[in-house]
C-alpha cells in the first residue's frame, strides 16, 4: 500500500509519496516477504518517533541509531567497533567488488581508502567537473532534438548521464564515452539478479559457509571484471595514460602509510567501486529530484530563475556560488530519497551503545530513511521544501548528524562533493531549456532494492521552455 502524494493547495508544500506505514512491527513471515520487495515496507509509524530501537530477527540482534546523538555514538566514536559492513551487503557485492573498499575492513580498507580518498577530494573539484559540464550539454543537445511529444524514462536518461560524467571521469574522456554503456548494461542486470536478502546472514551463520548468486549474477560479475580489465590495461598504456583519468591518478598514487602504489587487480576493484558507487546514487538523485520540481510549480520555477542567469551556458564550476536554491533543491531530494537509505554495519567485538550492551555479531544500523523523516528532527517531515536547506533555514539550525546521504565518519562517501556537484550542475544546465512532466497517470512509488529508486521507471515528457 501506498501513501498517495497529496494533492495540495497551490501555496502548501507538495508531499511525495511513501510506503505505508505499519501501525506495529509486521510478523516474522510478513516481514521476510517485505524485504524481498522493498525494504522500505518494513517500517511502523514508531521508527519514526523513536530515538533508538532495538530488535531480534532469528538469532542475530538489531539496533538502529535513530538521532543524531547515537548516530555518533556508532558510526563517529565508536567507527572501529563498527567499521564492517553488514554481511548481507558484503556477500551480495563480493562478486563485482571483489575487495574493494566498499565492502572492505581493517587493513585492506585502511590502504585502500588512502588511496583512493584522495583523488576525488574536494580540493580537485576545479579538475574534475569539465566532464560533467560537458555531458549536460550534449544532454540538452540530444533533448534538444526528441520529439516533444514521445516520453522518455527519466530514471534510465540520469542513469546514461551519470554513467557517461563517472565513466569519462575514472577512465578518461575517449575511453570512458565508447565504454559506458556496456557497463551500465551489466550493472543493471547484476542488480536485477542478485540475491540479497541473505537468509544464511539472517540466520547468523558464519561467513566461511558459501553463499552462491545465481548463475546470472555471477555472469553479469565476469563480465563487468572482463571490460574492466581491457579499460585498466588501455587507461594504463602510454596512449591512455595521456588522458586525465581516476585510474592513471590512482595508479600513480603512493600509499602514505606504506609506500606502496596499488596492482591492477586493486585499481579494478576500486574502479568498479567508484562507477557502482559513483553512478546510480547520483542518477536516483537526479531523477527522484526531476519529479519533485515536475510536482511542485512554486520550486521548479524559483530553479528555473537560477538556470536562466546562466544565459545559456551550460553550468561549470565557476558558477556554482550562484546556484544556491539548485543546491538546496539536491539536498531536500537528498532528505526525502536518500539514493542509500540504510547504512548497515556488523559488531566486530561486543560494545555498547545508547547504554545497552552489544554482541559481537548484531547489527548496528543508521537508517537515513527515518532519520530524514524523524517526526522530532524535522518540521512537515514528508514535506518538499528546499527552503529548509537555504542558509538561515531550518537544516542549518539542526545537530551535525541529522542530515546523512553521504553516511558519516571514517566511511563516509569519498565522492560526496562529486555527486553533489554533479547533481547540482546538471540540474541547472538542463532545467535552463526544459521543463520535464510527468505522463499523466503515472503512479511513483519508492522501492529500494540496492539503492531507493521511483520503482522501475520515470516516464516523463520534455516540455520545452523557449520554443
Ligand atoms: C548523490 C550521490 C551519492 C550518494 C548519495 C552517495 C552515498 C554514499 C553512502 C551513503 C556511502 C556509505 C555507504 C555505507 O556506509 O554503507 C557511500 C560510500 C562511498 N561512495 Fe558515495 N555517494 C554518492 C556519490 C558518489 C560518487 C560520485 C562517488 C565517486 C566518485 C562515490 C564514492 C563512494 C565510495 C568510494 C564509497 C566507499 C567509502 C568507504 O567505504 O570508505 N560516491 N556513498
Amino acid at each position: 500500500m501506498l501513501a498517495v502524494a497529496e494533492a495540495v493547495r497551490a501555496d502548501e508544500p507538495f508531499v511525495p509519496p511513501y510506503p505505508h506505514r505499519h501501525a506495529k512491527v509486521p510478523p516474522l513471515l510478513e516481514l521476510l516477504r517485505l524485504l524481498r520487495t522493498s525494504f522500505l515496507d518494513v517500517w511502523p509509524q514508531s521508527s519514526f518517533e523513536l530515538e533508538f530501537l532495538q530488535s531480534r530477527v532469528l538469532f542475530r540482534d538489531i539496533f538502529i541509531c535513530n538521532s543524531p546523538a547515537t548516530v555518533q555514538e556508532a558510526f563517529v566514536d565508536e567507527a572501529a567497533t563498527y567499521q564492517r559492513k553488514s554481511p548481507q551487503m558484503r556477500h551480495a557485492l563480493k562478486p563485482l567488488l571483489g575487495d574493494g573498499l566498499f565492502i572492505s575492513d581493517g587493513p585492506v580498507w585502511q590502504e585502500r581508502r588512502r588511496m583512493v580518498a584522495p583523488v576525488t577530494h574536494v580540493s580537485r573539484l576545479a579538475s574534475l567537473t569539465p566532464p560533467i559540464t560537458e555531458a549536460a550539454a550534449e544532454r540538452a543537445v540530444e533533448w534538444a532534438a526528441r520529439d516533444p511529444a514521445e516520453p522518455l524514462d527519466m530514471l534510465a536518461e540520469m542513469g546514461h548521464l551519470t554513467a557517461q560524467i563517472i565513466g569519462r571521469t575514472i577512465f578518461g574522456r575517449r575511453l570512458g564515452s565508447a565504454s559506458a554503456a556496456g557497463i551500465v548494461q551489466a550493472f543493471a542486470e547484476y542488480q536485477r539478479v542478485v540475491r540479497q536478502t541473505d537468509l544464511f546472514s539472517l540466520l547468523g551463520l558464519p561467513d566461511w559457509m558459501p553463499r552462491r548468486q545465481p548463475r546470472r549474477a555471477r555472469l553479469a560479475a565476469r563480465r563487468i571484471d572482463v571490460i574492466l580489465e581491457g579499460l585498466v590495461d588501455n587507461v594504463l598504456s602510454a596512449e591512455g595514460r595521456q588522458e586525465a583519468s581516476l585510474i592513471r591518478d590512482m595508479a600513480e598514487g603512493v600509499n602514505p602509510l606504506n609506500g606502496r602504489t596499488m596492482d591492477r587487480a586493486a585499481i579494478r576493484h576500486e574502479a568498479a567501486v567508484l562507477f557502482m558507487a559513483g553512478h546510480e546514487t547520483t542518477a536516483n538523485t537526479l531523477a527522484w529530484a526531476w519529479y519533485l520540481l515536475s510536482q511542485s510549480p512554486a520550486t521548479a520555477a524559483r530553479l528555473r530563475a537560477e538556470a536562466d542567469a546562466l544565459q545559456g551556458r551550460p553550468a561549470g564550476f565557476a558558477d556554482l556560488p550562484r546556484l544556491p536554491y539548485t543546491r538546496a533543491v539536491v539536498e531536500e531530494t537528498l532528505r526525502l530519497y536518500p539514493p542509500v537509505p540504510l547504512l548497515a554495519r556488523e559488531a566486530l567485538r561486543d560494545g555498547e551503545l545508547a547504554g545497552r550492551k552489544v554482541r559481537k555479531g548484531s547489527l548496528v544500523m543508521a537508517v537515513p530513511w527515518l532519520l530524514h523523516r524523524h517526526r522530532k528532527l524535522w518540521s512537515q517531515p514528508d514535506a518538499f521544501i528546499p527552503e529548509r536547506f537555504l542558509p538561515g533555514g531550518e537544516a542549518a539550525s539542526k545537530p551535525r548528524y541529522t542530515w546523512i546521504p553521504f553516511a558519516i565518519g571514517p566511511r563516509v562517501c569519498t565522492g560526496a562533493a562529486f555527486g553533489l556537484t554533479e547533481a547540482v550542475l546538471c540540474l541547472a544546465t538542463l532545467s535552463a531549456g526544459f521543463a520535464p512532466r510527468l505522463v499523466p497517470g503515472t503512479e511513483v512509488r519508492p522501492v529500494c532494492r540496492l539503492t531507493l529508486r521511483p520503482g522501475d521507471s520515470l516516464p516523463m515528457l520534455l516540455d520545452r521552455r523557449h520554443a
